[in-house]
């Protein structure tokens, strides 16, 4: 196995910024039952996570979109492939996705989610590749500002591997399929 050398969260600094984002939510959401909504697949180990350090009444429910495929570039074209179970009218939402790159899977579905007529949606996610928006879109919570690089682990998939990794790592170069390597 490779040693790594390139950008890395290990397991530690996830599970400390997640015990201060579940204390920021427990005083925003005091005396609420909010619906926490995962984003499929990325988000579960993330959400798994925050929920259990969370010290309040909460539901969850997940929501199935489409991801890149075999590829590290983002398509824009968002499908939704399994549609949440419970009706959010009325409800407290707050969306639980791995990371945000260019924006438009959340504004997608935060969009959508607004037209069934919650009472709040909130937005949180572990990892934010902030220089790369390219649509508005309000993040509530945060875990890291990562850079533009292509990463795994906790979660995060390249081609459907990597998600058991237990930290974030960028993938290596002698990772990404021949394919995308000729192309660059
Ligand atoms: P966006 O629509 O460009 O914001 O892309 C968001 C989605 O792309 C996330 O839900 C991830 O599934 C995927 N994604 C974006 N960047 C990465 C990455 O660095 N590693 C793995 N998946 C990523
Ligand atoms: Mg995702």
């Amino acid at each position: 196995m490779r040693k790594s050398s390139g950008f890395l969260i290990s397991e530690d600094q996830i599970r400390q910024r997640i015990t201060e984002l579940a204390s920021q939510i427990e005083k925003d959401f005091m005396g609420e039952v909010p619906i926490l909504v995962g984003i499929l697949k990325g988000s579960f180990v993330f959400l798994a996570d925050l929920m259990r350090k969370l010290n309040m009444d909460v539901q969850v429910d997940f929501l199935g979109v489409s991801s890149y495929g075999k590829s590290t570039k983002t398509s824009g074209i968002v499908k939704i492939l399994k549609d949440l179970g419970t009706s959010i009218e009325g409800r407290d939402v707050i969306l639980v996705e791995d990371i945000c790159d260019s924006g438009l899977t959340l504004k997608y579905i935060v969009d959508l989610l607004r037209s069934r007529k919650p009472r709040t949606i909130k937005v949180c996610v572990l990892l934010d590749k902030k220089e790369r928006k390219v649509v508005n879109i309000n993040l509530d919570y945060v875990g890291f500002e990562v850079p533009d690089r292509f990463l795994v682990g906790y979660g995060l998939d390249y081609g459907e591997r990597y998600r058991n990794l237990p930290y974030i790592r960028e993938l290596f170069p002698e990772e990404l399929s021949e394919a995308e390597s000729d192309e660059k």
